[in-house]
């Protein structure tokens, strides 16, 4: 009976309580739990590939984007390869900073909150062959590292290097490394083993980075379900599925990756251990939206919104090309409803897919320590 009655006396405290407090008493929580004030950063540097470039391989190779790239929020080709915003716009709005200006575009830019210089097709080490040979970008990790050296030596805020300390450094790049390998001669196996390696060049890069900029909060989003992406499935078909329907090989040496990027960031915090480091493992983010689409708004994961032929609706023609079929050109453009689609052009994410992984990966459920993204200059509470 004194049991019961207790649990009903706590049971009117707790609704009490409630009732009277009301919203402060949510702030209040919050403030307990995490002990502290949201973090503010007065810019953000981004080192990445296209997942999060925001016009730098545009800029340094003028029309490689055409329409409709950006048509969903730009309403014209925004220097992203998506039709509209990708995470790295919406980490910067959530902090109210503008979208990253990226560091190779010399129009309209100043740096004043940042820059970004991550370009598409970047790897982390040097490609084997660069555009126009092949794909990859000249700008790789190495080369973004230290274009930042000069950016930082020679911008007028250097005057006060609180600037440069109190940034927020976020890291984006891989998935090339993967891809480069993928299209080599080397085995799935063979490739695998040289995970460790790309992994050394990421730490190398991320501790000169570190050094040179005094940085306190860094965000590393680990590697995607490369596997999952119709141009992956499209050259691989008789690559083995995985329960989602992905390629099980490419994901695998993804999550390899990601277990080695897991363990050089446990390594970068012992080494650097004035640093908040917050691991985000963008891949089960974006896997959740292959294996519950429905649950996230969308539709057909596996189709190109902006694609033409076969099963992947991805082809020899890309996004934004013409193609001829029966003697009728033939425009191939976006889909009906992408913001119902996960894929864009069969490589990258719509703007729907991007904010969908945004917001999951914002509240700290995918983040090592688990901290809300705007948290994410503080380190794991002990
Ligand atoms: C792959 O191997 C073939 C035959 O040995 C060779 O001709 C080709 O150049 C190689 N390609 C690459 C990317 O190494
Ligand atoms: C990659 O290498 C790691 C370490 O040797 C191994 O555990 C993993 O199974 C390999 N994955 C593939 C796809 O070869
Ligand atoms: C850190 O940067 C300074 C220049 O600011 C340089 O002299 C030093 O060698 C760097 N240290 C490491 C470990 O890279
Ligand atoms: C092209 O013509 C062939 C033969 O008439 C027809 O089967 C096919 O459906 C046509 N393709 C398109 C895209 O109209």
């Amino acid at each position: 009976m004194e049991f019961l009655a207790n649990l009903v006396r706590f049971f009117i405290y707790l609704s009490c309580s409630c009732m009277v407090l009301s919203s402060i008493t949510i702030f209040k929580i919050n403030f307990v739990a995490f002990g502290v004030e949201d973090c503010e950063f007065p810019a953000i540097f981004n080192f990445g590939d296209s997942n999060s470039d925001t016009g730098g391989l545009a800029a340094a190779f003028p029309s490689r984007i055409y329409k409709p790239y950006g048509d969903t929020f730009f309403h014209e080709p925004a220097g992203r390869f998506s039709d509209g915003r990708l995470i790295i716009d919406f980490i910067a709005k959530s902090f109210d900073l503008p979208y990253l200006s990226a560091y190779l575009d010399s129009q309209w830019t100043n740096f004043k909150d940042g820059a970004n210089f991550a370009t598409a097709a970047s790897t982390i080490r040097l490609p084997n062959l660069i555009i126009p040979n092949a794909g990859y970008s000249p700008f790789y990790l190495d080369v973004q590292y230290t274009q930042f050296v000069r950016l930082k030596s020679t911008s007028q805020p250097k005057t006060h290097g609180e600037y440069f300390k109190r940034a927020l450094y976020t890291f984006d790049i891989g998935q090339n490394d993967l891809n480069q390998g993928f299209f080599s001669n080397l085995s799935i196996g063979e490739f695998n083993a040289s995970v460790p390696d790309i992994i050394n060049s990421f730490s190398t890069n991320f501790k000169n980075i570190h050094n040179i900029s005094g940085g306190r909060s860094f965000w590393i989003h680990n590697t995607g379900p490369i596997g999952c992406l119709p141009y992956i499935l499209d050259a691989f078909p008789s690559a083995q599925k995985d329960e989602a329907g992905c390629a099980k090989p490419h994901n695998e040496v993804a999550q390899y990756f990601n277990a080695k990027l897991k363990e050089a960031v446990v390594q970068l915090r012992k080494e650097i251990p004035l640093a908040a480091i917050t691991y985000v493992d963008v891949y089960s983010a974006k896997y959740s939206l292959y294996t519950h689409p429905h649950d996230n708004g969308f539709e057909r994961p596996f189709v190109t919104c902006c694609g033409y032929g076969g099963k992947y609706n991805y082809g020899s023609v890309a996004c934004g090309g013409t193609i001829h079929v029966n003697g009728t050109q033939i425009f191939v453009g976006s889909c009906q409803r992408p913001w119902a689609r996960v894929i864009w052009d069969g490589a990258h994410y719509t703007e729907a897919a991007n904010k969908a992984v945004y917001h999951k990966i914002l509240t700290g459920a995918y983040s090592d320590p688990p901290l809300p993204l705007k948290k994410t200059c503080y380190k794991t509470p002990k």
